[in-house]
């Protein structure tokens, strides 16, 4: 072995969804930011949408990583994602608007794949079935792996488009033009964007131009000095695009070892994969849901709702919560769930598909993907079920659990949520604590954290990374 081997100071942990998206992940990272120094993103694109309560109000951003009112951290933005820089350039607008200057803090590989216009027109006219987010990420990265096509090259880095964007721009303008000349129909208003968007990129990359950074080796110097990164993953690992369910998945990889490809850093850096849960589960999009309430027939009024254009407005109309949530029609619960718990796409206003919390998966992913600890999310929303038939917490259970005890779903006590205080994790109610030990034990991961509300305040933390050996608790 050679004696020049000089000590790693760093390291990376990589937190992902368990699920399937909105698990609550920025909210997570804005809990954990103070312990890193730089949080990256490895993965998807402007399809990712995170909620973060910031000091002037709650925003919405897709693209630039969760940490962003952590002044002390850095950002960087991995070259597996895909770059919407017009959005990106409202983003990047957003938050120097609220008085945060990204100078020095925010770097994006100059490899990250573009966007681009005939991305859009493909995803907007070919994404029925799968129920794309429409932001054109998920033909942005076949042409990443197509390179060129009828002549043109379609492939575009991000270095590309800041070295000669005169000659980009034409090929972009003519490979959008072919998409549309398949079409049938009235395309005026796909070509209108296609102009709008090609008279304004020349603006976008000159924003976008100072926070690029061409050294691939910017992370890994970084960490090799000690700086500790935390990878964000955008999507979730039900969405992967193998280890999900083709073709209900978006385009890129969400699993963690996936973050030492996009995110630009050597794998020798990795300490401990965080996964990200939530306790009323949700799917937005198409695609199998094992514990949906509501099963076939919900999944069709999710279908018929996209279609209608029909959300949160329109079912505040139509029903009463409060009622839906007495009923024994399990459609019925997921709509009322749903209603009082928020669900509605961050991005596309969608309403989500709502399903009980799925052990039997969580296991599976944990396993699969050595998650080594986990945050669960929206456990005070379990508190509703107490209104509804089952009186109690239902959870699906593991096949293991559910062969050995003959019931496939199990009814934990319930809690009383008034006097709880988060910063106190060990004064929990008992049937709370309960709750945690079931799902641990179910799972096979400690549950490190447990969200009881949407503040950033209202995680009750059973204890921070690196203070607890973690392999005891793992079974
Ligand atoms: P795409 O990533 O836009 O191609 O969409 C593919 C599938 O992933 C659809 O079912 C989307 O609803 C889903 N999806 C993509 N991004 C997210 C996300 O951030 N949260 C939840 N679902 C997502």
């Amino acid at each position: 072995m050679s004696a020049n081997i000089s000590p790693v100071r760093g390291y990376a942990d990589v937190l992902v969804g368990l699920q399937y998206g909105d698990e609550g992940k920025a909210k997570v990272i804005d809990l954990i930011a103070g312990d890193y120094d730089i949080i990256a993103r490895f993965n998807g694109g402007a399809n990712a949408g995170h909620t973060i309560d910031a000091p002037a109000g709650r925003v919405v951003l897709q693209q630039v990583p969760s940490g962003v009112f952590h002044p002390h951290t850095q950002l960087y933005i991995g070259s597996g994602s895909a770059v919407n820089l017009w959005k990106l350039k409202n983003e990047l607008d957003l938050v120097e608007a609220g008085g945060i200057d990204l100078t020095g803090r925010l770097f994006i590989s100059d490899r990250c794949a573009v966007v681009q216009p005939a991305h859009f027109i493909i995803d907007e006219t070919n994404s029925e079935d799968i129920g794309t987010t429409k932001n054109g990420v998920g033909p942005c990265y076949a042409d990443r792996a197509s390179r060129v096509r009828n002549g043109i090259r379609v492939n575009v880095q991000l270095r590309d488009l800041l070295a000669d964007p005169d000659t980009v721009m034409a090929a972009m303008r003519a490979s959008a033009e072919a998409e549309l000349s398949r079409l049938a129909g009235d395309v005026q208003h796909l070509r209108e964007r296609l102009d709008a968007s090609i008279t304004s990129l020349l603006d976008c990359i000159e924003r976008v131009r100072p926070f690029v950074q061409t050294d691939r080796g910017y992370l890994g110097r970084r960490v090799a000095a000690g700086a500790r990164v935390l990878f964000e993953g955008a999507q979730s690992l039900m969405l992967d695009v193998v280890h999900g369910d083709q073709p209900y998945v978006t385009a890129s990889h969400t699993v963690p070892a996936y973050a030492y490809v996009g995110g630009d850093l050597s794998p020798q850096y990795h300490r401990y994969t965080i996964g990200v849960a939530k306790a009323v589960v949700s799917r937005v999009g198409n695609g199998p849901f094992p514990s949906e309430l509501g099963a076939e027939r919900a999944e069709a009024y999710f279908a018929a709702a996209c279609a209608a254009g029909r959300g949160k407005a329109e079912e505040n109309i139509d029903y009463r919560p409060e009622e839906l949530l007495r009923s024994a029609d399990p459609m019925d619960l997921g709509i009322a769930l749903r209603m009082l718990t928020h669900e509605y796409g961050s991005g596309t206003g969608r309403p989500r598909r709502i399903g009980l919390l799925d052990l039997q998966q969580l296991r599976e992913m944990v396993g699969l993907f050595g998650v080594d600890v986990v945050y669960l999310n929206k456990v005070d929303c379990l508190a509703l079920y107490k209104e509804s038939v089952y009186a109690g917490i239902p959870v699906r259970l593991t096949a293991e659990t559910a062969a050995r005890d003959g019931e496939q779903v199990r009814i934990l006590p319930s809690f009383e949520l008034s006097a709880v205080d988060p910063a106190a994790p060990e004064l929990l109610p008992k049937e709370l604590l309960a709750f945690r030990s079931v799902v641990e034990q179910e799972i096979g991961a400690p549950v490190i954290g447990v969200g009881l509300g949407p503040e950033r305040d209202r995680t009750a933390q059973f204890f921070r990374l690196g203070e607890h050996r973690l392999q005891e608790t793992r079974t």
